[in-house]
């Protein structure tokens, strides 16, 4: 039958249970007390200018990421803007998203990372999951190539003035550091895993232990 067509979403992803998101907010929020207390994030907190602004005071980054998404958190796969999007249609299209529409899956959060601009987590997908994972979005400029999968990542909080879409582009700057061979400076072992910095206050904690959360594929529609 010649329906309409259909009403696409604002964006695709994985949406944490309420359990899960807590969980990781919380692993989160130690990340960044523990960071913003460190005498070598002290040392290189210049480039997070307006939380230095007292030196004497702990530099505070839950207030220099004042962007925190309300409610549970999510790991976009495709952002199809309602349909106007590129791509849009055929990602929606796939067998595998209709498939998986609805269903539940568990996430490996392998990394946190910290820049000037975004906090968030490092998802590492597995086969079945990058099934669901669109073919043009690993890339920062068109020229780049990076395994699928790479901008895989949760989003947990912005600084002022800069939009959600750019956490996903903080990570693959550092996948194009590791890539160069840039492993990061290790700055030691912190609670939760082994530190790494990447310069430009570009920090990343590599979890001793995954954290494993739950999640439904859905859409959201605003
Ligand atoms: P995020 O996945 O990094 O959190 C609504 O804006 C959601 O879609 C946000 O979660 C945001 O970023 C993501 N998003 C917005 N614009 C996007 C884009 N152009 N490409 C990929 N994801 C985007």
């Amino acid at each position: 039958p010649s329906l309409e067509k259909e009403f696409l979403p604002m964006y695709f992803g994985w949406f944490l249970s309420k359990r899960s998101s807590e969980i990781l907010r919380k692993a989160g929020q130690a990340f960044l007390d523990e960071l913003g207390s460190l005498k070598a994030f002290k040392k290189e907190s210049k480039y997070f200018a307006s939380a230095v602004e007292d030196p004497k005071i702990k530099t505070d980054l839950t207030s220099y990421f004042v962007k925190r998404p309300p409610g549970v958190l999510h790991c976009t796969t495709k952002y199809t803007d309602f349909g106007k999007a590129p791509g849009a249609e055929e990602y929606a299209q796939q067998e595998a998203v209709k498939a998986s529409y609805g269903k539940g899956f568990t996430l490996s959060i392998s990394a946190l990372f910290v820049t000037t601009k975004t906090v968030g987590a490092r998802v590492e997908l597995s086969e079945q999951q990058l099934l669901l994972w669109p073919g043009d979005t690993d890339k920062i400029t068109p020229a780049d190539n990076f395994p699928k999968g790479s901008r895989a990542h949760i989003t947990l909080g912005c600084a002022s003035g800069v939009e959600a879409v750019q956490t996903g582009l903080d990570l693959l700057e550092f996948i194009k550091l590791e890539k160069a061979g840039n492993k990061g400076e290790d700055v030691g072992e912190i609670v939760g895993g082994k530190l790494q910095y990447f310069d430009n206050g570009m920090w990343m904690l590599v979890l001793s232990k995954k954290i494993d959360v739950k999640a439904i594929f859905s859409g959201y529609y605003g």
